[in-house]
């Protein structure tokens, strides 16, 4: 008879992570077929037209520079002061929002995401998601005896269903007294949808009702983890700075990652940023993060945190980090725009994209088309609503031509 070591509560079924295996298929078969046959759009890193790993020189050129020594130190748990100030500017630029301000760096915006859920929710609690979410969030959730709602993320006319949310929305208040709502904007995952400046206004809106009830705690993440190829220019960050003097019962936590837009992705750095009208509040989070840091993670990566603050302090270094970053940005729109121009010529239904690493398709029975389309050698993550295609690491010319071969996977399966 099998007996179980752990205690129930870290006991969780035995699988290993479902997109890490997809592509390992999808390497299987490009070296059986070649490269040229295969279309790997499984995970969520910049990929060039020949598969391999995008990896900014501008980024790599610093930290391939930096002393070993300032690779090797621990960092402190806060993260490094000028870091702290560095990341401010990478995340808002030119729209830090009027309010008291303070970051602590984490391992990732997966580190930022966890402190939201773990220090802002009481136990059993639910924290708000759309339907179509980073399966993390559940996870973490899950790991800290939480629980997660799901409110619908689009109307019947593809916009953001803000009636959804806000019933939801109110739903958890009433019960919790306190709310933790995650929005993954801009550059949604897995959708590539981005909210914006109006539908931000509404979602801020009904924040803003509740917070009337000064028993009420509102707390919204934004995990941006994708910003960084969002829209033109700092056109998709306007909305930081309607996060000024909001009521003190609202809080707001900004997950920001260096995995994306520096290309860091197992460098495990970036910052959970809380924005606040009254400076106890902030203050309040800095040291419950502090000691969160201290409790799981003792300090962050070091190197990581030199690379973002040197580039940040040196204005030549910092053009030539923006124009590299840039130049995929707009191979990624490219690529984008393929795919939504292949959805349309061949009838493929797609959610609305906006920006970023993924599009995602609506469909029925999703496992089953995702093996389907393995039998194509086209690799697409399946999840509960649909397919995910990831654009961020497919040529264009792939792009272009995938549309066609899921929508005939998907008519065969009707
Ligand atoms: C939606 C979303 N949030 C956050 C992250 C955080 O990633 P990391 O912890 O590597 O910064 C990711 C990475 O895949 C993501 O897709």
């Amino acid at each position: 008879m099998s007996i179980n070591m752990v205690a129930a509560h870290a006991k969780w079924p035995e699988e290993n992570d479902a997109i890490f295996g997809l592509a390992a298929k999808a390497k299987e078969a490009i070296d059986k077929y070649g490269k040229e046959n295969v279309i790997d759009s499984t995970l969520g890193a910049l990929v060039d037209d020949d598969g391999n790993l995008i990896c900014l020189d501008t980024v790599y050129n610093e930290l391939k520079s930096l002393p070993n020594a300032a690779i090797a130190a621990y960092a402190q748990v806060a993260g490094q002061a000028d870091f702290l100030e560095a990341v401010q500017d990478a995340c808002f630029k030119e729209y830090k929002p009027n309010a008291y301000i303070k970051a602590v760096a984490t391992p990732g915006g997966t580190g930022a995401v966890r402190h939201a859920i773990w220090n802002y929710t009481n136990p059993g609690d639910s924290i708000l998601v759309c339907d179509w979410f980073w399966a993390p969030y559940v996870t973490i959730s899950e790991e800290f005896g939480r629980k997660v709602t799901n409110y619908e993320f689009f109307n019947d006319n593809g916009e953001f269903n803000i009636d959804s949310y806000k019933e939801k929305f109110e739903e958890l208040v009433r019960k919790q007294k306190r709310i933790v709502s995650i929005l993954n904007t801009p550059a949604n995952n897995p959708t590539g949808y981005s909210l914006s400046d109006e539908e931000w206004d509404k979602v801020l809106d009904i924040a803003k009702e509740s917070a009337k009830d000064p028993e009420n705690r509102i707390i919204l993440m934004v995990d941006v983890a994708y910003i960084d190829y969002a829209g033109v220019g700092s056109e998709r960050r306007k909305f930081f700075a309607k996060f000024s003097n909001l009521p003190e019962n609202i809080f707001v936590i900004i997950g920001y990652s260096m995995s994306k837009g520096y290309t860091m992705y197992g460098m495990r750095s970036g910052a959970a940023i809380g924005i606040s009208s009254k400076e106890e509040i902030t203050n309040e989070f800095y040291y419950t993060c502090m000691h969160a840091n201290r409790a799981n993670w003792s300090n962050g990566t070091r190197g990581a945190m030199s690379v973002m603050t040197n580039i940040s302090k040196d204005p030549a270094k910092k053009q030539a980090y923006e124009d590299e970053v840039n130049r995929y940005k707009v191979m990624l729109r490219n690529r984008a725009n393929a795919f939504v121009e292949g959805a349309k010529e061949c009838g493929l239904e797609i959610l609305p994209y906006r920006d970023g690493f993924f599009v995602s398709i609506p469909c029925e029975n999703s496992k089953k088309a995702s093996d389907e389309l393995i039998k194509e050698n086209l690799f697409v993550v399946s999840l509960k609503k649909g397919l995910r295609f990831a654009v961020c690491a497919v040529s264009e010319d792939k792009c272009r031509m995938a549309p066609a071969k899921i929508k005939a996977v998907l008519d065969s399966l009707k």
